[in-house]
């Protein structure tokens, strides 16, 4: 089953939530479905859409002004989290270790992680790419349990340039086989950046993607829902 995380980054109101379950309340897919929202929309009416948090307090509940816990997202009926995002990692100094150790709290509280990795576009120019992520993984992936891995290449993000096909299958492929050395067998691989709708359907079939992270398409559901639809 191929699964579409839609995130939300600090985007959406209650109203524009309500509009886009209701669309996909209504949809048939054979795919699975996360939407992955900012935590003020987190609790809600029941959907069949799996939702997801952006973030997860490295500490339990207490003394931490600010933080949302593990224990609180799974109150609040959260099945997934992003940990490890290039947003969380550039703008709030998201090292490998930290999200290792988010990643490892989410699965403590039954939450599957949702790992980002990607090379930057100098990485990318100059061949780093693969060693980048190679480090990445061994570095931020959990030892045990449950987790998404999602390759979200930097230069890709919110830009409408995406990778080739045959880029995006060798870094799979690669990703692939690391996680399998690592003893992770059957991790889900999703690449993200600049999906729409053309562009979706010539990289969900790829070998070695097992789905898509979709950010901006994932806002509304006139953008959301044609990704959608053409997922078998
Ligand atoms: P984008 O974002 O689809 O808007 O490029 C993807 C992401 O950051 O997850």
């Amino acid at each position: 089953m191929k699964i579409l995380v839609g995130n939300w980054k600090s985007n959406g109101t209650l109203k524009e939530k309500k509009q886009l379950l209701t669309a996909l309340n209504k949809l048939k897919t054979k795919a699975k479905i996360v939407l992955c929202l900012p935590f003020t929309l987190l609790y809600g009416e029941k959907t069949k859409i799996s939702i997801g948090a952006q973030d997860i307090s490295l500490h339990p509940n207490g003394a931490y002004t600010g933080d949302i816990s593990g224990a609180m997202l799974k109150a609040a009926g959260v099945k997934y989290v992003i940990v490890g995002h290039s947003e969380r990692r550039k703008y709030h100094h998201g090292t490998n270790a930290i999200v290792k150790s988010k990643a490892t709290t989410a699965i403590q509280n039954g939450i599957i992680p949702v790992v980002c990795i990607g090379e930057s576009e100098s990485e990318h120019k100059n061949g780093k790419a693969k060693s980048v992520i190679k480090k990445m993984l061994l570095e931020s992936v959990p030892d045990n349990g449950d987790f998404i891995v999602a390759y979200e290449p930097r230069w890709a993000i919110g830009t409408n340039i995406t990778p080739t096909k045959t880029e995006i299958e060798s870094i799979h492929k690669v990703i692939f086989e690391t996680l399998h050395k690592m003893n992770h067998a059957r991790i889900p691989i999703l690449y993200g950046g600049s999906i729409n709708a053309t562009n979706a359907q010539n990289f969900i079939n790829l070998n070695y993607v097992d789905g898509l992270m979709i950010g901006r398409a994932s806002l509304k559901s006139e953008t959301f829902l044609p990704i959608i639809k053409n997922i078998n």
